[in-house]
């Protein structure tokens, strides 16, 4: 049976006194894991050790970096390799989030080198996916989301493509307080594991987990993780609020 996830991505926001007191808030809630469901904190690099060693001993409880770079080591200042993150203890790293895909104009090509090297580092990439609102109104978003897996992941072996989580977010529900439609959050996640069933096999795409992000709130999560392929969600704004979060915790299947 898959992981069902609730990853939160904090982006750039909060300090690291307000993050730890956020992490110790929802580590210390009654509420604890199914064997099956994880938490995941995707911070800000500074934050990562400290908040691991808040988690620590908590069972089912991880810390994912939001980026990591495409080359190995070298002459990148300012940049974080995949070795560095491993070598703290890092866990899981959000690849092709659609704000580092515009901002910083990530391709596929990058992406795909970006999940390598996470791989060899034993790091599970966290791979986001999803089409900007323009696709959606043409319709053309099951193409959109299938190239982006065919030119990041489909180099994969089967064996490597079971240690990455996959992240559905569609662009115009970033954000935007606009969530899509659990019916098509449950069309979109269907046909990703159909796409990974031909290209790889049914036993992968029946263990990945495929988690959904855009608006996801205390709100919402109940209705979208009730979804037969979502498991789970990518959290961004209501991962910041500790009451919002636990909520969508609890809304894990
Ligand atoms: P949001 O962000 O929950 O604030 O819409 C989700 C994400 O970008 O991962």
């Amino acid at each position: 049976m898959h992981k069902q996830i609730a990853a939160a991505n904090w982006k750039m926001n909060l300090t690291l006194q307000q993050g730890l007191a956020l992490v110790d808030n929802l580590v210390n809630q009654p509420h604890i894991l199914a064997d099956n469901q994880q938490v995941v904190f995707g911070v800000p690099f500074p934050f990562l050790q400290a908040v691991k060693r808040n988690i620590n001993g908590k069972q089912n409880y991880f810390i994912s970096a939001q980026n990591c770079h495409f080359q190995k080591s070298g002459a990148y200042t300012g940049e974080v390799s995949a070795e560095m993150l491993k070598s703290i203890g890092v866990d899981y790293v959000i690849i092709g989030h659609s704000e580092r895909r515009e901002y910083f104009n990530e391709n596929h090509q990058m992406l795909s080198e970006k999940i390598n090297l996470c791989l060899q580092n034993d790091l599970k990439p966290i791979f986001c996916c999803g089409e900007p609102l323009s696709v959606r109104e043409a319709q053309t978003q099951n193409e959109h989301v299938e190239t982006q897996l065919r030119e990041s992941l489909f180099h994969l072996s089967e064996e490597q493509i079971t240690d990455i989580v996959i992240a559905y977010e569609p662009i115009w529900a970033i954000g935007t307080g606009k969530t899509a439609s659990s019916a098509q959050a449950q069309e979109m996640h269907l046909h990703i594991r159909n796409i990974m069933a031909h290209k790889f096999s049914n036993g992968v795409a029946d263990s990945l987990s495929i988690l959904y992000g855009g608006s996801v709130k205390a709100a919402n999560a109940k209705e979208i993780f009730g979804q037969k392929d979502v498991d789970g969600g990518l959290v961004g704004g209501s991962s910041l609020n500790a009451d919002e979060f636990t909520i969508i915790i609890k809304a894990l299947k």
